[in-house]
């Protein structure tokens, strides 16, 4: 989590509009290019809407001059600010924050946290798939600088169930961990996990002291799920057999429909000390953001 320096824009009724304008709540900043006004209005609606009642303001930034600017919230129903940054100053300081300043895309999101500390941001091909991926982000329950439920997670070790808390398990600890749908299950068996057990030695070259996959699957299951892929120690595989710490996520996946029952989202996130340093939800079922590479090129930020 970064600070950015407060900046000051004027919105698109031509009012002066101070970052600090936005404390208090979790704030995404859309930095985009004309190209991204091209999606559906409609949907920008009801993505902005659905953020709103997460308590998730929504603020616009584009360099299309003030006429654009006004267009635009007409469009969507005035429900967003449009800010006019006319020489890209205010988005150029908030990708270089992020590090993604010499990437090209028509939008780039970044969110602000409600003590307008910087906490996660996405570089997106248009606003409303940014839009959908944030929306998946805010209906966890845990968010990045929250800390993580500190219920029991089970584990075999040498036939025996062990049982411990997330605090028990990795108290001061800098964890990387990535929750799954299911052990075996085709994309996670053969995408999601073997992706970070080759990524392991990195992430721990850059600091961090373990590797964790949480899956809603019986202690019994997720070692013979260890043990047929050979999955090394460096990644301890813990069971959320009663699904209870991804229900305290916010991040329970129903997949009854599929004959699955209750399981777990896609999701990423570095851990330290048992505080969220940041997070990956997926959107759908793809192995994505979620994956080892966005978690060490992050750890390489
Ligand atoms: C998978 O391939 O990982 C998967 C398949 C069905 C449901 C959940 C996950």
């Amino acid at each position: 989590m970064k600070n950015i320096k407060p900046f000051r824009l004027r919105n698109h009724s031509g009012f002066s509009i101070r970052s600090d304008d936005f404390l208090g709540q979790h704030v995404v900043f859309c930095c985009i290019t004309l190209g991204a006004f091209a999606s559906g209005s409609n949907q920008l609606t009801e993505l902005v809407s659905r953020l709103g009642s997460r308590n998730v303001r929504v603020v616009v930034i584009t360099q299309g001059g003030l006429g654009a600017n006004q267009d635009f919230s007409m469009r969507i129903g005035g429900s967003i600010d449009v800010l006019l940054d006319d020489d890209g100053t205010v988005s150029q300081m908030l990708r270089s924050v992020c590090g993604r300043d010499r990437v090209d895309c028509q939008a780039f999101l970044a969110v602000l946290g409600p003590m307008g500390q910087l906490v996660k941001w996405l570089d997106a091909g248009d606003l409303k798939g940014g839009l959908e991926a944030l929306n998946h982000y805010f209906l966890a329950k845990r968010l990045i600088g929250d800390r993580v439920p500190d219920v029991p997670l089970q584990q075999l070790e040498d036939g025996k169930v062990l049982t411990r808390s997330f605090g028990e398990w990795f108290a001061k600890k800098r964890v990387v961990v990535f929750g799954v749908p299911g052990a075996f299950t085709p994309v996670c068996n053969l995408e999601h996990l073997p992706g970070y057990t080759a990524a392991a030695g990195q992430m721990h070259a850059r600091g961090v002291d373990q590797v964790v996959c949480i899956a809603v699957n019986d202690a019994y299951v997720m070692d013979a799920w260890a043990r047929a892929t050979k999955t090394p120690s460096t990644v301890a595989m813990l069971a959320d057999g009663s699904g209870r710490f991804t229900r305290a996520m916010g991040l329970s996946l129903d997949l009854r429909g599929a004959g699955l029952g209750m399981r777990s989202c896609r999701y990423a996130m570095l851990v330290e000390g048992g505080v969220i340093i940041h997070m990956n939800v997926e959107t759908g079922f793809d192995v994505s953001v979620s994956g080892a590479a966005p978690m060490l090129q992050l750890l390489n930020h």
